[in-house]
């Protein structure tokens, strides 16, 4: 039996594998220009010190500093009152508000499906249910009255320990249970489900499960069409797919977005852990002997967090070397057309995908934000070459072309988007990019070589009004004293920040931004954790590890937190905070929602008329149960620390979206 290198004592596998993904895959930590001139001129905070107000001054005037403060008074934006935090086997939300489960794993999105038996699974009955560990969230109308609509769910992952009973944790005993059949239903939960809702005369929302427009996507059998620069490249060809342009499946779904067409955009984040081999060595870590090496470690593959590769061979790269090319990538779907084949759009690059948010540009050109949630990479955006019409047939191929860019940030106060083109720069063959489908395929080796800025771990990244971006860093322990730069300001960052990036005019097609630190996470009372936040965050208000955010239908920032194991440091668990951007209040923050123990928050999405907000609580019962006061062990499918949100004898924990509306009605916060 192979030694597990992460038999650890872990509560459960994704902990586990966070943890050991800490590896250092980014080779530039401490080579940015903001190095430079961070030493040269010693830390400051950016816009506060002289050297980062006459920068972004020089670069975009003072109006780029002052619009933002005169755009709202010091009055609260959020009305609502504050939720006390904490951490109990139920979910919460603010007084005056319902909080009601729309649809959990397992549930049918098919009529004649019947109700689920969690002890009597089959990859064919999940093929008919909303999968598992629902994360991004997303809501396309199908009526101008706001009352019918198409919900767009990504399913990221699978809990084997408290999905499946009698087997426990299995990457810590090689996977012996897992068996072929739990493998195709593993496959099956993955994905994505787009079915209709619709909104009863009492305002609730309930799904339809006769609608025809209702479909799942999933990694074991949903075909999917290549396209862009990587499309047909030889690093893109398998066995199976002698072309390059046709891969089954999609994996780790993880955030994503809904275009200003009404597609639905999913995001490929952890690819690698899918991803086997045979060839270890004595310490268990796979043996990379090939002429692609350097890739695979740049991405951390195979990572080996799944054994679908034991029971499928395309997922196992002694046998398929190029099927791991082809994860990794931004997904659209058309859900109007639940026929239609979802594309995977290399132009947008290959890195760990955590979103993929799209604004229109005043040219009309279209926007995308992106991503690579791992510590030390990197924020992407990607510009389309042509533009948003009245033309759905057109608009459906513009992520099929453009420009992908990757931001370094610069101590005073600019941030600078690098292109991502062969030829340009270091992108040549000399450095191994032979064309521009080796750049994208391998778009994190080709952001090192253009020295882009080593975040701490970039997830979600969301548009706002007046030019502005919201990124959420989530955490990076692994960044040491010295490594600190002016955007990522914390060694040892345990509770993440968020920075505001500021396009200059409005423009998301210019190379040269603004940026700014909005929020540094952690607890405000404890000196030595460095927090920053607005006057008005209460005991209640400050948050950790920020992960998802909306923007609402006012252009206020609401934020989603992803704790993990972590959330014994706060002492509260995961939730949904509202955020002040403008004026006095800036930085202020308030409690909404939160989750049952062990759960993250995802979504977060609201309706155009902002009397709904949709919110994915996943892996309920799970993260961290080990400093559960009473509980204080890992969970399984027998013995989990909450049973949300059933709450009945032999149904597990389900990873549910929950659906929020203000009671008697009304727009939501206001
Ligand atoms: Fe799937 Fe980075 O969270
Ligand atoms: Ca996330
Ligand atoms: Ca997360």
């Amino acid at each position: 039996m192979t030694t597990n290198p992460f038999d650890d004592g872990f509560g459960n596998k994704a902990e586990a594998f966070e943890d050991a993904d800490n590896t250092v895959l980014s080779p530039k930590t401490a080579r940015t220009f903001g190095d430079i001139v961070n030493r040269r001129y010693g830390r400051r905070d950016v816009l506060r010190g002289a050297l980062g107000v006459t920068a972004v001054t020089a670069l975009f005037g003072t109006t780029a500093l002052t619009a933002a403060t005169q755009a709202r008074a010091a009055t609260p934006a959020f009305a609502f009152p504050e939720l006390e935090s904490g951490n109990d086997t139920r979910h919460h939300i603010a007084e005056g508000y319902d909080a009601d489960v729309l649809i959990r794993w397992g549930d049918p999105i098919f009529p004649d499906v019947g109700p689920f038996d969690p002890h009597a699974q089959s990859a064919d009955d999940q093929l008919k249910r909303f999968g598992y560990n629902n994360d991004y969230v997303g809501f396309v109308p199908l009526a101008d009255d706001g009352s019918r609509g198409l919900l767009c769910v990504n399913h990221e992952y699978t809990n084997e320990e408290v999905m499946f009973p009698g087997i426990g944790r299995q990457d810590n005993k090689d996977f012996a249970d897992m068996t072929r059949e739990l493998v195709d239903i593993e496959m099956a939960a993955h994905g994505g489900s787009v079915f209709e809702i619709a909104r009863g005369t009492d305002g609730k929302w309930s799904v339809v499960l006769d609608s025809p427009y209702n479909r799942r996507i999933t990694a074991l059998e949903t075909e999917m069409t290549i396209d862009g620069p990587a499309a047909g490249h030889a690093r893109m060809k398998t066995a199976a797919d002698p072309d390059g342009t046709r891969v089954i499946g999609t994996l780790n779904n993880c955030a994503g977005g809904i275009t200003p067409w009404g597609t639905y955009l999913m995001a490929e984040e952890n690819f690698h852990g899918y991803f086997w081999t045979d060839t270890l060595d004595a310490d268990g870590k796979p043996v990379l002997d090939r002429a692609d090496a350097e890739s695979l470690k740049r991405y951390g593959a195979p990572g080996r967090w799944y054994n679908w590769g034991q029971h499928h061979e395309r997922f196992n790269i002694d046998v398929e070397p190029n099927e791991v090319n082809r994860f990794g990538w931004i997904v659209e779907v058309d859900p109007m057309d639940p026929a239609s084949t979802p594309v995977k759009h290399t132009a947008l690059g290959r890195f760990r995908h955590e979103g993929s948010e799209s604004i229109v540009n005043a040219d009309g050109r279209v926007v995308v934000y992106t991503g690579d949630d791992a510590r030390f990479d990197y924020v992407y955006k990607f510009v389309s070459a042509g533009t948003v019409s009245d033309d759905r047939a057109a608009n459906l191929t513009l992520l099929s072309e453009g420009t992908l860019y990757v931001g370094r940030f610069n101590e005073d106060g600019s941030l600078d988007w690098l292109p991502l083109v062969h030829g340009e720069g270091p992108l040549t063959a000399e450095n191994g990019f032979e064309s521009q489908a080796d750049v994208l395929i391998d778009a994190r080796l080709a952001a090192d070589a253009l020295g882009a800025t080593p975040m701490d771990r970039p997830e979600d990244v969301q548009p706002g009004p007046d030019g502005k971006v919201y990124m959420m860093l989530t955490n990076n322990t692994r960044r040491k004293e010295g490594q600190e730069d002016a955007a990522n300001p914390r060694a040892d960052n345990a509770f993440g920040h968020i920075v505001e990036m500021i396009a200059p005019d409005g423009d998301h097609a210019a190379t040269t931004y603004a940026w700014n630190i909005l929020v540094k996470c952690g607890d405000p009372a404890v000196a030595e954790v460095g927090a920053q936040w607005g006057p008005e965050t209460s005991e209640h208000g400050w948050f950790a590890s920020p992960d998802n955010c909306a923007i609402d239908a006012d252009g206020r920032l609401w934020i989603s937190t992803d704790q993990g194991s972590n959330w014994a440091k706060t002492g509260k668990s995961d939730g949904l905070y509202a955020l002040e951007t403008e004026g006095a209040l800036r930085g202020s923050s308030k409690l909404f929602f939160r989750c049952p123990v062990g759960g993250e928050l995802c979504g977060p999405y609201f309706t155009a008329d902002q009397t709904t907000l949709f919110l994915a609580v996943q892996h309920p019962g799970t993260d961290g149960t080990k400093n559960f006061a009473g509980f204080e062990r890992a969970s399984t499918f027998e013995d989990p620390a909450t049973r949300w949100p059933d709450f009945q004898d032999g149904m597990p924990p389900r990873p549910s979206v929950v659906v929020v509306t203000k009671q008697g009605g009304g727009r939501i916060a206001v």
